[in-house]
């Protein structure tokens, strides 16, 4: 059994304009000590996704579909045994670590209640176990620095902090939340390879969402690329790296910047994303899509198998063959 199972996962708002789906039927499975990335542009339904598992959707959200965590399904959960899981055994990190950081409490007073709470330690218990947390996430004189509040800590620290905190009872699974993108290169490749380590080490599972294919690339055993609310393509890191199938994974591996061009250079996709409440009755990429032809406009391509490669998914009408002469044409 996996340890995370979601199955054909909805998110719908009520809004004014009528009701908004943003995340429409995902799945995905997922095994101890494994990352999956979910990737996409802004507003194409990432946050909503793993919101919803946790119970953080706003008022106006609903969630439909399941999203089984060790058999129990964490979407019709009664609360108080929500809690009991979020920050436990199923934590989060956010990009911006105030978040989740009280701005008004130390971090020693923020990580020892979630000890106290969760595991029932005394406070010098948790003490002592909170300063082994922050040096385990590289923070220099942790046992000083754990008096400290959280402004007092620089962007980059802040991030470990927050992420010293979300591990502190060893969850299961970790969901990242653009952990890095608020931070410079350097210490955004630091704060990954951290996770890496702390994977490796605890078998922790990572969600981890990003807008860039480029974070995810030496992390992730499985990718999902949404756009507006859908999947576009799912499979294997490497399939999605090395053999892309749909032309808007092809888009996103364009715009990483590339370190024989300087680091630079790199090719936007042309265009905005969707107003999610005005999608195209056909595919949700086809205004920018520039193999788009017309029946893109008008017929949804359902997600189905890659015939030769039946762990990768795809949702679009062109042929493999066809998306992969495209690539090749943008010498990707
Ligand atoms: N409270 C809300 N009411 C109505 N619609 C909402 C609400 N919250 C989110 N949405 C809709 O859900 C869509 C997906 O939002 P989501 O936060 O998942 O995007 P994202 O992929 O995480 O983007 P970003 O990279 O900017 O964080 C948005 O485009 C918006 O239309
Ligand atoms: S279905 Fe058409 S518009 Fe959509 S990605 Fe494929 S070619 Fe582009
Ligand atoms: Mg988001």
């Amino acid at each position: 059994m996996p340890l995370i199972e979601v199955n054909n996962l909805n998110v719908q708002f009520e809004t004014p304009d009528g009701q908004v789906t943003a995340v429409n039927g995902i799945s995905f499975a997922l095994d101890k000590g494994q990352t999956l990335g979910i990737v996409g542009e802004s507003g194409s339904g990432k946050s909503q996704a793993v919101l919803a598992m946790m119970g953080l959707l706003a008022i106006n959200g609903r969630a439909s579909g399941q999203a089984l965590f060790d058999g129990q399904d964490l979407l019709s959960l009664p609360a108080n045994a929500l809690n009991k899981i979020r920050g436990n055994r199923v934590a989060m990190i956010f990009q911006d670590p105030m978040t989740s950081l009280n701005p008004y409490l130390t971090v020693e007073r923020q990580m020892t209640e979630v000890l106290e709470f969760h595991k029932g330690m005394t406070r010098s218990q948790a003490r002592a176990r909170s300063v082994q947390a922050l040096d385990a996430v590289k923070i220099p004189e942790a046992a000083r620095r754990i008096g400290m509040y959280p402004h007092e800590f620089s962007g980059g620290m802040r991030q470990r902090v927050m992420i010293a905190m979300a591990l502190l009872c060893e969850p299961d699974v970790l969901i990242a939340d653009e952990p890095t993108t608020a931070l410079d290169v350097t210490v955004q490749a630091q704060i990954i390879a951290l996770l890496r380590d702390l994977q490796r080490d605890h078998g922790t599972a990572i969600v981890m969402i990003t807008h860039d294919l480029g974070v995810v690339a030496g992390l992730c055993d499985q990718v999902m690329v949404l756009y507006g609310g859908r999947v576009m393509e799912q499979g294997s890191a490497e399939s999605i790296f090395y053999q892309p199938t749909h032309p808007y994974t092809v888009g996103l591996l364009g715009a990483i910047p590339r370190l024989e061009q300087g680091g630079g250079a790199l090719v936007a996709i042309p265009g905005a994303p969707p107003n999610m409440a005005r999608l195209p009755s056909g595919c949700p990429f086809c205004e920018r899509c520039t193999l788009s032809e017309a029946r893109c406009l008008n017929t949804r391509p359902a997600l189905s198998p890659v015939s030769d490669r039946p762990d990768v998914l795809r949702a679009c009408h062109k042929s493999v063959a066809e998306v992969t002469q495209h690539a090749r044409e943008l010498s990707l």
